[in-house]
């Protein structure tokens, strides 16, 4: 019911903004009206939260409702909550939206913390008079910042799950009880973009019901989400390292650099009917790298790791492979880095560092039964090392410094 209402939805409100941080005064909202939320409900959660962007001081929070509202998250270091968080943007507290990101700011390094998010609809928005509907909140999670000395950390990378929704549930089920600091989703999670409908079915919400309302997920985009009527939304359901869709970051021992490396295909093909631009977006890129790979956090991170969908050997000969090639690969092997990984082919793989690329490159498998992979990534003082293992849990490659 819930998607067909979503379907006739002609608008979006996306909620991208600051957030301002209101204390509680250690008790919770008495004044709330809350309700289960159901989807038999006028207004219920269309999503379940999402965590993204987290550091040691903030974590974003995100998610959907069927109605326009009013939302907030409560947090705290238990689960009495106690203080609460709301986005305020260019004066105005946000509100009348459906998509929702509300970012918790102040937080202490490496602590675990409890939230709880919050939706108010309205029964009438004048002017200068608002009537407002029905409370709803969802469960309480958890999750846990960024600790000041992090000496280990550990990541699970999927990639070309192509708009199969259980593979999500079931590769991240093959890590068993061992436990992440979060996850990659490396590209082409879905076929070509349509609508809102389809990124809650075939992505929030199996990430939602595996990990993601507990544990954050970064989101580098592949060559088929950039097709399709809804490609130019999808961005705005998700928050990176600094709202980017190229981005670097530290965690632990490991430096990250994430590339965004566009469509496979020359611009002026004519699947794009004229639509495509990533010639000058992929060269902006490379400007952008080359400071990075020049950056004091670069030089002294243990390990360099380089994170991107479409890897620029191994892959096949179109235009975007030889483009990241042209660009990317000079600077990579001029800088030393540890190790690059990537999807896009179809067909997994491991590639010792060689001539054209002295550094080592792992790419993950997909989409189909059989040849889909999850690759897990630990990095501490010792070593960073990647294992790559088929959709049965076997393992594949193991690659260790
Ligand atoms: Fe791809």
């Amino acid at each position: 019911m819930n998607d067909l209402k979503l379907k006739r939805r002609s608008f979006l409100n996306i909620a991208l903004t600051t957030s301002a941080v209101i204390s509680l005064g250690g008790g919770r909202d008495l004044n709330a009206k809350e309700i289960e939320p159901n989807a038999d409900t006028d207004h219920s959660f269309t999503t379940k939260p999402y965590l993204q962007n987290v550091s040691q001081d903030k974590i974003t929070v995100r998610w959907i409702t069927n109605k326009p509202c009013y939302s907030w998250v409560e947090y705290g270091l238990d689960e009495q909550l106690g203080n609460k968080a709301q986005a305020s943007n260019l004066g105005l507290i946000e509100a009348n939206n459906r998509v929702h990101g509300i970012t918790l700011n102040g937080l202490k390094p490496g602590k675990r913390y409890y939230y709880k998010v919050f939706s108010k609809d309205f029964e009438s928005y004048e002017p200068y008079k608002i009537k407002f509907g029905t409370t709803i909140g969802s469960e309480i999670y958890s999750f846990k910042t960024v600790s000041q000395q992090e000496k280990e950390v550990t990541l699970l990378i999927m990639n070309d799950i192509h708009d199969r929704p259980a593979s999500i549930g079931h590769l991240i089920g093959l890590n068993g009880k061992n436990p992440y600091d979060f996850v990659v989703l490396n590209g082409d999670m879905f076929n070509y973009q349509t609508d809102e409908a389809q990124i809650v079915a075939n992505l929030l919400n199996p990430c939602a019901e595996t990990f993601s309302t507990e544990i954050p997920f970064i989101y580098l985009r592949g060559n088929h989400e950039v097709r399709g009527k809804f490609a130019r939304q999808l961005p705005s359901y998700f928050e990176n390292v600094n709202k980017a869709q190229y981005f670097t970051f530290t965690r632990g021992p490991v430096h990250f650099i994430c590339l965004d490396t566009g469509e496979d295909k020359e611009d002026n093909h004519k699947e794009y009917s004229g639509f495509a631009d990533f010639d000058s977006y992929r060269e902006i890129q490379a400007v952008w790298l080359k400071k990075q790979l020049k950056s004091k956090a670069f030089k002294k991170a243990k390990y360099k790791v380089v994170v991107m969908h479409i890897p620029h050997y191994h892959s096949d000969k179109l235009h975007g492979t030889l483009h990241c090639r042209a660009l990317f690969g000079t600077l990579f092997n001029q800088h030393k880095i540890d190790l690059m990984i990537c999807g896009h082919t179809h067909k997994h793989g491991f590639y010792p560092a060689q001539k054209d690329h002295n550094f080592p490159m792992i790419i993950g498998g997909g989409p189909k039964e059989g040849e889909r992979t999850l690759i897990t990534l630990t990095a501490n003082e010792k070593a960073l090392t990647a294992l790559v293992i088929d959709d049965k849990g076997k393992e594949l490659y193991k690659f260790s410094t």
